[in-house]
């Protein structure tokens, strides 16, 4: 049998009702042990869990508990060495440590899955595991918010052109703009752990999914995992992935964001936009044309964004249509969120490491912020100020324009007397108002890109970063 995957039914942790042997491709599609065995400190963390609960409420004896804890210490120290050999026709990490642990054991082993199944389990494996990552991954956010924290103050002064539509909009500092996305991370961040909060409810104890007659202490074991509590119901417990989902949903919300600041990265290092040079570290050459120096992590990120937002969907189809309680298409939901969890954790560390030496050129993105009327909206505002409807002094600054687009100068160039004929309201302070650091400050509304605000926005992201790691 080439595959060397048939097991005789003896063999097979559920072969009893079994005469057939498994055929070999049943197997080999059936088996998830080369996704999951990831979850299998986890795993073992809950197996033991449960068998102290089974012990406190007299269903092991001391002897019987011990010795299943000490056989589980044992498994997962080989597991840790790289040690321990997983066997496909054991189809998953749970049977894969339990079959091991009767043979280190004996049939004492056997005893560790009463008032247990694998539907309880693997819920639980996965929220622990889910839980644990995710711990990780705010921490990876917090230092990669700290680098645009740092960015954003290390640069200040520095004015770029802000777009609505691609086109030249409102001059903004260069700061402001790192802040934005200080802001999107620092919700994607909080929206992880609220994921987090939401999936730490326990399903150990549900049994296959109505429970089970045995008299467990399910509070005990949520206790003992570190959960905040119990998943009350049952069928709930070990039917539903929707806080795989909900993570799911998170990686690709920050998939997303980082896919924009990607796109952006990759235009302003171009020569066109000639605003930044990326690190020779996190950039690379092309094969045939000498001169290329390529945004390859750029890219990669905003690339993978599509197989984060394609595991979200793919587990949204897989969950639509299937009965409670549980379902081996559930068994499909792994895979994808551990591909997820890995690829936000990775591309958050390499912006990290990107960011900090980023090379700006302000002189290019000054002129970049100056050209195209960015100053238009301040002529109207003045023009209003001085109780001109804004919408007529729309109007008048789109004919201003207009003649100025004509002779090929800025705004500030057109002499006073060429403004005054269209309208006489415009006095000798407008090219003070026109100035672009002052277009700038001028805009100091709370939020606004103003130097004043932007260090307001600062300075409570330092306080909102020192709390977190109190
Ligand atoms: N490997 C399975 C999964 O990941 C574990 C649960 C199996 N339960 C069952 N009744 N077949 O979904």
């Amino acid at each position: 049998m080439g595959t060397g995957y048939n097991r005789r039914s003896s063999t097979r942790m559920w072969g009893g009702r079994f005469s057939g042997d498994t055929n070999d491709l049943v197997q080999a599609f059936g088996a998830s042990v080369e996704v999951d065995k990831r979850m299998a400190l986890e795993d073992i963390e809950g197996s033991i869990a449960h068998a102290s609960m089974l012990r406190a409420q007299g269903i092991l004896t001391e002897q019987e508990c011990s010795t299943i804890c000490a056989g589980l210490e044992s498994i997962r120290e080989d597991i840790l060495a790289g040690k321990f050999v997983w066997d496909i026709a054991l189809e998953d990490v749970h049977m894969n440590i339990e079959h091991e642990l009767t043979k280190r054991i004996g049939s004492v082993g056997g005893k560790l899955h009463t008032a247990r199944s694998r539907n309880d389990q693997v819920a639980t494996d996965l929220r622990l595991w889910l839980r644990r990552t995710g711990e990780e991954i705010t921490g990876e956010f917090h230092q990669f918010r700290s680098v645009l924290v740092d960015m954003a103050e290390k640069h200040l002064g520095v004015i770029m052109p802000g777009y609505t539509h691609l086109q030249v909009a409102q001059p903004v500092l260069f700061s402001h703009h790192m802040m934005a996305y200080y802001a999107m991370f620092t919700r994607d961040s909080e929206r992880l752990s609220q994921a987090l909060d939401r999936m730490n409810y326990s399903p150990l104890g549900a049994g296959a999914l109505a429970g089970t007659g045995f008299e467990i202490d399910r509070a005990a074991t949520a206790k003992q995992l570190k959960f905040e509590d119990v998943a009350l119901n049952s069928m709930d417990a070990v039917s539903d992935r929707d806080f795989v989902l909900d993570f799911l949903s998170c990686a690709s919300i920050v998939m997303v964001h980082l896919s924009r600041l990607s796109e952006e990265l990759i235009l302003w290092s171009s020569q066109e936009f000639g605003f930044i040079t990326l690190p020779d570290s996190h950039t690379t050459g092309s094969s045939i044309m000498p001169q290329k120096k390529n945004p390859d992590m750029c890219e990669l990120i905003r690339g993978k964004t599509g197989r984060v937002c394609g595991s979200l969907m793919a587990l949204l189809m897989t969950m639509k249509g299937l009965p409670l309680t549980y379902n081996k298409d559930m068994q499909e939901d792994k895979e994808g969120v551990f591909d997820a969890a890995d690829t936000i954790r990775m591309s958050l560390r390499i912006y990290s490491t990107m960011l900090v030496d980023i090379q700006l050129h302000p002189e290019r993105m000054r002129n970049a912020a100056g050209s195209a009327y960015s100053n238009a909206t301040d002529l109207a505002d003045y023009l209003s100020r001085k109780g001109v409807p804004f919408r007529e002094a729309h109007e008048i600054v789109g004919r201003l324009v207009a003649i100025c687009l004509e002779e090929g100068i800025p705004l500030e160039s057109l002499p006073l007397e060429k403004m005054q004929e269209i309208s006489p309201l415009v006095g000798p302070e407008i090219r003070e108002c026109l100035r672009l650091d002052r277009v700038v400050n001028a805009r100091s509304s709370l939020g606004g890109t103003a130097t004043t605000e932007v260090e307001r926005q600062l300075k409570l992201a330092r306080l909102q970063l020192s709390r977190e790691t109190e």
